[in-house]
């Protein structure tokens, strides 16, 4: 049986991840968190001591490293990196490596091959509407205000709602700038503002577009 393919983009904090999980749940199919698979190869990229910015050796190491992204863990060469993966290291580095376009078309491929395998499923990411499934079932692009995705994340993770201001804002200008798959808005998705909504809304506001689509039965 062939499921249905939703597709989520949107910027760092927007809670894309929160609104992912729980469409996924309640329509009982697997969820993938695209963002931890260029995290995964990022940390690996670290602990072998490569420079993120050396594009071949970058390229080498998202062609060799054995990563296994679950909805609850990350192992990354046998080492269970769910955390480190979240860190300020491979933070501040997953850009240079989200940029590099032959590791881009590895992770695409890989984003491809686990919904073949599992018929369907909830894809996060930035470029899972416009790039990877661009047939999908559904898109949806989840956004909130840098300030209030700095709050969130402040909120969970501690620091300063400033500073971390003013990383989201560059992150998001990485991301909407570079060359190869770019932060985009799919003409086709539905655009979700999270800024003055709680989880609940959000959530029960994209079951009703599920449902309004009947895309939740199956194709
Ligand atoms: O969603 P996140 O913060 O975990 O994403 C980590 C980085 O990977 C971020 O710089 C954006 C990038 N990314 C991407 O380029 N394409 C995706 N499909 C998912 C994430």
């Amino acid at each position: 049986m062939t499921g249905p393919i939703i597709a989520i983009d949107g910027p760092a904090g927007a809670g894309k991840s929160t609104v992912g999980r729980a469409v996924a749940e309640r329509l009982g199919v697997g969820y993938l968190d695209t963002g931890a698979m260029y995290r995964a190869v990022t940390f690996a990229v670290l602990q072998r001591g490569i420079d993120p910015r050396d594009e071949s050796a970058v390229l080498e190491v998202a062609g060799s490293v054995e990563m296994t992204v679950g909805e609850e863990r990350v192992v990354v060469d046998g080492v269970d990196a769910t955390g480190e993966i979240r860190g300020r290291e491979v933070t501040s580095s997953v850009s240079f490596v989200a940029a590099n376009p032959g590791v881009r078309s590895l992770l695409v491929e890989a984003q491809r091959a686990w919904v073949a395998n599992r018929g369907g499923g909830v894809v996060e990411g930035r470029d899972i509407g416009t790039v990877v499934f661009p047939d999908a079932d559904l898109k949806l692009f989840v956004t909130a205000s840098p300030r209030v995705r700095a709050e969130r994340r402040v909120a969970e993770a501690g620091g300063d709602v400033d500073e971390m201001e003013a990383s989201i804002i560059e992150r998001d200008r990485l991301d909407s700038t570079r060359a190869t798959s770019p932060l985009a808005v799919d003409p086709a998705a539905v655009t979700l503002d999270t800024s003055d909504l709680g989880i609940h809304e959000v959530v029960a506001a994209v079951v009703a577009e599920v449902e309004a689509r009947s895309v939740g039965g199956g194709r």
